[in-house]
C-alpha cells in the first residue's frame, strides 16, 4: 500500500487547480443508466476514482454494456438488452453507495435483489428510509441472508415524507418513481447539488421530475426512458478541500470551475474566519493570511447547511488558526476519528458526543498518521503541509475513493509532497 510523505511547515500554495466531476454525483448517475430501455447514455466529465470503478462493476454485473474511456473521462452505457436484477455482494460490500441501484433495478425489472451494504467507519448508516419509501410505492421488501429483495410488478406513485433528508434515499426513490404508475411526492427531500444533477439527467432521459433542489420533489411516472448525454457536475467537495488547503497555507489559489453557489456554506465560514474569497470568471480565488484568521463555530447539516463531507478538512483549518474553534457534527455519529490522528501531530482537542472543541494555533509536528475514511485522509494531508517536519499518511485506499491525483495537484501548487509505494520506501 502507498504512503504520502509531506515536508511541512513553510508551504504557501499558489497557482490554479482544476477540479474533477463529482464522485457523489457520478455514482447515482451511473445507477440511473440502468433505467433506459432504448438508446445509450453518455456521461462526460467522469472522475477517475476507485468508487467509479466499483460502481461500473455493479452496473456491468447486471449484464449491461459499459465502456469507460479514461482518457476522455467518458462512460458509455448500453442498458437496452435483457438485464439481470441482482447486484452481488462482491461489489456492493465494497461501497455503500451501490445501494442506489435498488430503486432503478426494481422500477425497470419489477424485482431486485441487492446485497445489504456493510459497516462504515463514520456512522451506522441504516437504509430504512430507502426501504420505507419503496414500500409506500407498493414494493414488498424482505431481508434474508444479507440480501434485500424488493418486488413490485409496477411501482405506484405515493406521498413520501422522509424523516431526514437522506441523499441516497432521495436518489433511490426519485429513480424508482420515474417509471411508477402516477405521481410520487417526496417531502423533506435532500437538496444537494448532486440531487439536482441526477434530476437533470433523468429528465433528459424522458422522466418528469420537478422541484429538484427544493424540499419537495414531484415525479410523474412515465412508461419508458431513453438514453441521454450528460456532463457530471463539478465536485464541490474537492473544490472545497483545495479552498481550505489555500486558506491553511496563507496561499493564493484559483480553484478553476468551482461553483460559488454549491460552496456557499463553506465560503460563508471561510469569509467569517477572515479568508478572502472572490468569484472570478473561471472559478473561485482563495487568498489568506493564516496569522490573521479567527476561530469560528461550525455545525454540519444537510444542504444548504455546512456539508459533513467538508468537516474533517475544516477541522484541519481550525487546528492551525489561533484560538478555540467548535465543530458540531450532526449528520454522522462517528466522524471525528481524524482528530485522534491529528492528536499524534500535537493537536489539542476535546470531543463530547457530537461536538469537538479545537484549540488551534499550537505548534504541530509531523508524524506518521493513518487515514480513517475518505475525507479524513485529505484532512491529514492538509495538516501535514502546515505541521513542522515530516508527515507520513497511510491507508490511501480511502483517498483514492474520492480524490483524483490529489498529491500531484497539491505539488503543482507548491506543496512538498510525494507518494511512494511500500516497496520503494522500506
Ligand atoms: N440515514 C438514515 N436512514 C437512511 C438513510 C440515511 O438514518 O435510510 C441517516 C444516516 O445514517 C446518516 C444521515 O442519514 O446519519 C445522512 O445519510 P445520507 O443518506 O444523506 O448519506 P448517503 O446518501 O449515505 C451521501 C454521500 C456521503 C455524504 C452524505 C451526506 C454519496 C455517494 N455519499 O451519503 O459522502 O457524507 O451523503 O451528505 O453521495 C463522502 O463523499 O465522503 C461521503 C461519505
Amino acid at each position: 500500500m502507498d504512503t504520502i510523505i509531506i515536508e511541512g511547515g513553510s508551504t504557501r500554495l499558489k497557482g490554479q487547480v482544476t477540479i474533477e466531476g463529482a464522485k457523489n454525483a457520478v455514482l447515482p448517475l451511473l445507477a440511473a443508466t440502468i433505467l433506459p430501455q432504448e438508446g445509450k447514455t453518455l456521461l462526460r466529465n467522469v472522475p477517475i476514482l476507485s468508487d467509479v470503478f466499483t460502481m461500473n462493476n455493479v452496473v456491468k454485473g447486471l449484464n449491461i454494456a459499459l465502456e469507460f474511456n479514461q482518457e476522455k473521462k467518458e462512460i458509455l452505457v448500453d442498458a437496452t438488452g435483457d438485464i439481470l436484477d441482482e447486484a452481488p455482494y462482491e461489489y456492493v460490500s465494497q461501497m455503500r453507495a451501490s445501494i442506489v441501484v435498488l430503486g432503478p433495478i426494481l422500477a425497470r425489472q419489477g424485482h431486485a435483489k441487492v446485497s445489504m451494504p456493510g459497516g462504515c467507519s463514520i456512522g451506522s448508516r441504516p437504509i430504512d428510509l430507502h426501504l420505507k419509501g419503496l414500500e409506500l410505492m407498493g414494493a414488498k421488501i424482505s431481508q434474508v441472508g444479507g440480501d434485500i429483495t424488493a418486488t413490485a410488478k409496477k411501482l405506484k406513485g405515493a406521498n413520501i415524507y422522509m424523516d431526514f433528508p437522506s441523499v441516497g434515499a432521495t436518489q433511490n426513490l426519485m429513480m424508482a418513481a420515474t417509471l411508477a404508475d402516477g405521481v410520487t411526492v417526496i417531502e423533506n427531500a435532500a437538496r444537494e447539488p448532486e440531487i439536482v444533477d441526477l434530476a437533470v439527467l433523468l429528465n433528459k432521459m424522458g422522466a418528469d421530475v420537478k422541484g429538484a433542489g427544493t424540499e419537495t420533489l414531484i415525479i410523474t411516472g412515465v412508461e419508458r426512458l431513453h438514453g441521454a448525454e450528460h456532463d457530471v457536475v463539478q465536485d464541490r467537495i474537492e473544490a472545497g478541500t483545495f479552498m481550505i488547503a489555500a486558506a491553511m497555507t496563507s496561499g493564493d489559489v484559483l480553484i478553476k470551475d468551482a461553483i460559488w453557489e454549491h460552496n456557499r456554506p463553506l465560503l460563508a465560514k471561510l469569509t467569517e474566519m477572515g479568508v478572502e474569497a472572490t468569484e472570478e470568471a473561471d472559478g473561485i480565488r482563495i487568498k489568506s493570511d493564516l496569522t490573521k484568521l479567527k476561530p469560528v463555530t461550525v455545525k454540519t447539516l444537510p444542504h444548504p447547511g455546512f456539508p459533513t463531507d467538508m468537516q474533517a478538512q475544516f477541522t484541519a483549518l481550525m487546528a492551525v488558526v489561533n484560538g478555540e474553534s467548535t465543530m458540531i457534527e450532526t449528520v454522522f455519529e462517528n466522524r471525528f476519528q481524524h482528530l485522534e490522528e491529528m492528536r499524534r501531530m500535537g493537536l489539542h482537542s476535546e470531543i463530547l458526543r457530537d461536538t469537538a472543541i479545537i484549540h488551534g494555533g499550537q505548534d504541530l509536528q509531523g508524524a506518521p498518521v493513518m487515514s480513517t475514511d475518505l475525507r479524513a485522509s485529505a484532512a491529514l494531508i492538509l495538516t501535514g503541509m502546515v505541521a513542522k517536519g515530516q508527515t507520513k499518511v497511510t491507508k490511501l485506499n480511502h483517498l483514492d475513493r474520492g480524490y483524483y491525483q490529489f498529491h500531484e495537484k497539491l505539488k503543482a501548487l507548491g506543496a512538498k509532497i510525494e507518494r511512494v509505494s511500500e516497496v520503494e520506501h522500506v
